[in-house]
This record gives C-alpha cells, structure tokens and sequence, in this order.
C-alpha cells in the first residue's frame, strides 16, 4: 500500500519488513519504554468529509488515497481485534467524517461484538448524525464527540466553508434524546474567531447533559496555525471563572487528556484539551490507524509505519500474513514511542499530514 503517501511525510515505510512479532506477553504488547499502555486505539474510517473546516482541511483540499487502498471492513475489524485481543478497550471512530463511510453500522456492530472492548466511540461532524444515530446505537456506539465550534450560523458556514449549522445541532439534541449521557461538544477555540462565545457554550451546559471541551487550536499541515489564534488553557479558564464562580475541578483519571470541571446546579460539563500548553503526553494511551492503514503513536508525531503490503483481491491467505506480520512492526513503533511532543513552535515547522487525514 505506501505509494498514497506523499514523500514529505517522515515514514518508516522503507524499513517495513515482514517479521513476524518477537514472542512478548500480550500484557507487555501495547506497553511502551516508559511503562504507557496503550488502551485506546483511534480508527480513521475515511479521508473524505462532508465539511471543509479551516483548522482541518486546508484551503486546496487534500489528496485522497485511492478508494482501493482504504482499509476495508474486513480488514478494519481483523486488525481491532488483534489490537483488542493486546488490550485495546476503547475504540473511537474518526475520520475525515467517519458517518459518511456506507457500511459504519456494521463496522459499529462487528467492533462492537470484539471481546474485551469496553468502549466503541466516534468522533463527527453531525451533519448527518441525527438520520443514523439510532441504528448506530443499536450496533453498540456507546459515547459520541460531536464538532461544533459556534452557536451563530454565519460563522459556521465561514468556518466550515459549507451549510449545516442547524442539522449539527439536531444531531446534539437526537444524541441526547436517545440516553447518551454526556454528549460531548469539540469546540476548537481561535482568538477573534470564537473566544467570544465560550460562556455561551458553557451555558449549554446548565439544562442539557453535554460535556463541552474546548479544545486549544493546535497546528497540522495546511492550517496556517499561528500562535496568536491560539487561545490558552489559562485565559479560557479565566474567562469561565468570570462568568461561571462556581467552577469546580472534577478529579481526573491519569490516562484523562482533558481537565474537566462541572458547575454547582448545571447537568453537563466543561472540560478543556490543553495539548499545546499544558500537553499530556505522560499519560497518553493512544494510538492511531490511518484510513490507508498507516499507523501512528503518536498525533504530532510525523513518523508512521505501512500497512503493507496492500492486500490484493483474492489473496485472502496473504492478507492474514501480511497482517499478522505488519502487527509485529506496529508492535515495535509503540516500543519506540516518545515521551512528549515535540512543543507547539517545532510541529508547527514539522511536516505531519493535515488533521482530516489524521483524524482528530
Ligand atoms: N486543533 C484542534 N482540534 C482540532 N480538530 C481538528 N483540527 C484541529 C485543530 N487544528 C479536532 C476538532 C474536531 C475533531 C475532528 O478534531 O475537535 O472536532
Ligand atoms: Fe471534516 Fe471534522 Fe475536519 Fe471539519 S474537523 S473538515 S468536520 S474532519
């Protein structure tokens, strides 16, 4: 599979060798130098979106693998259930826009059937959520992220570059209605942009069980990051304190990447995702499965492993080796795994992949 990769990214594609995996426990597997295991695995279901937001997708669009070379169900749940079977127990769901891809809802119901998944969750944008949420719910989706940056309608449409405002909170407002309990709202804050609308998001807070994280703007391929968009943890803490005195720090999980926080008499929460101020790499049990079936360890991290090689059609046996031997080698990327980012300044200059690619 490689050749979808543009030769910028850093890769270690070319040291992709078909060993099989050193016999390890399966404790130890997902383990990396610095004692992290690795719980949660991401999977990018598509590049492709139905959106076109700024701080994602650059202005020119991206280049999009092949159809053929996109991780297929089959091979999607086969590489979840190795993964699960090492100790994985949460799964998000991501993309690109993960509801567009035409057979989600058995790839929610087989994911959801994997023995020892505790979690089967989905990041999306909600613009077609509310029509599938049901079906999807029965097939196991058992927590949701939904997108939404900004209450006023205008500033969607130049945010996102297309229509849809309203749909994304029918979506919110379905997933409630349907017992997920907390929906959690990502809202990326941009100075001049959104910072302005922060107490309203947490007032959405006080009737309705939504987790809103506000989500520091962080740097990807493409995004014309730029450090003065960026609006830190502290200054959006104490724009809430201001308004909202009763904000109370909810004791975190290790593993937690947000700081959350509830409010005296308020249903829902707010939680912030300081990864560019106060990042929490220390306690990160994440790792990542690209749509063309790359793998990363890490999201600033520009280095990936192939999934190769890519499986032909009626090479059924193949695949399986391929598989099994390719696991070995992501084994070995979570061995090698950092112990922090490298710092907002240096991935801003480091060629990674856009964030539509990645997958949030
Ligand atoms: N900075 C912060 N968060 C981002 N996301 C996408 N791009 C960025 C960025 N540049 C997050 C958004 C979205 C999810 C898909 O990824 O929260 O909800
Ligand atoms: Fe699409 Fe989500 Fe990226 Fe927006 S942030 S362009 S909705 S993938």
């Amino acid at each position: 599979m490689g050749g979808s990769l543009p030769k910028m990214y850093a890769t270690s594609r070319e040291k992709f060798s078909e060993e099989a995996p050193e016999e390890m426990p399966v404790s130890d597997m997902l383990v990396d130098s610095f004692g992290r295991l690795h719980t949660y695995l991401r999977i990018s279901l598509t590049e492709r979106c139905n959106l076109r937001c700024q701080y994602c997708m650059p202005a020119e669009g991206v280049e999009l693998t092949p159809s053929p070379q996109v991780l297929s169900q089959n091979e999607i749940i086969r590489l979840a259930n190795l993964f699960v079977s090492s100790g994985v127990d949460k799964i998000r769901l991501t993309g690109g826009e993960p509801t567009i891809r035409k057979d989600i809802e058995e790839i929610c119901l087989q994911l959801s059937g994997l023995k020892g998944l505790k979690t089967l969750a989905i990041t999306t944008n909600g613009i077609t959520l509310a029509r599938k949420l049901p079906k999807l719910k029965e097939c196991g989706l058992s927590s949701l992220n939904i997108s939404l940056d900004t209450l006023i309608p205008a500033k969607f449409e130049f945010m996102t570059r297309r229509k849809g405002h309203e749909r994304v909170l029918e979506s919110i407002n379905a997933a409630i209605e349907l017992g997920y309990n907390p929906v959690k709202v990502n809202c990326v804050v941009m100075r001049g942009f959104n910072d302005d609308e922060i107490c309203d998001f947490v007032e959405l807070t006080r009737d309705k069980p939504i987790n809103v994280r506000f989500i520091e703007f962080m740097p990807f391929d493409g995004n014309v990051w730029n450090v003065k968009k960026l609006v830190p943890y502290s200054e959006m803490l104490d724009t809430v304190v201001k308004q909202f005195t009763q904000l109370k720090r909810i004791q975190d999980h290790p593993t937690e990447t947000a700081k959350n926080f509830r409010i005296d008499g308020h249903q829902g929460t707010v939680s912030f995702i300081t990864s560019m101020t106060e990042h929490f790499c220390a306690g990160c049990n994440r790792l990542r499965l690209l749509a063309d079936g790359n793998f990363k360890v890490c999201l600033f991290g520009p280095s990936e492993i192939a999934f190769s090689p890519f499986p032909l059609s009626g090479l059924k046996s193949q695949i399986v080796t391929a598989m099994h031997c390719s696991y070995g080698n992501f084994l070995s990327q979570v061995k090698r795994k950092k112990a922090s980012h490298a710092g907002m300044f240096d991935i801003a200059n480091t060629p990674n992949r856009p964030m539509v690619h990645i997958g949030g």
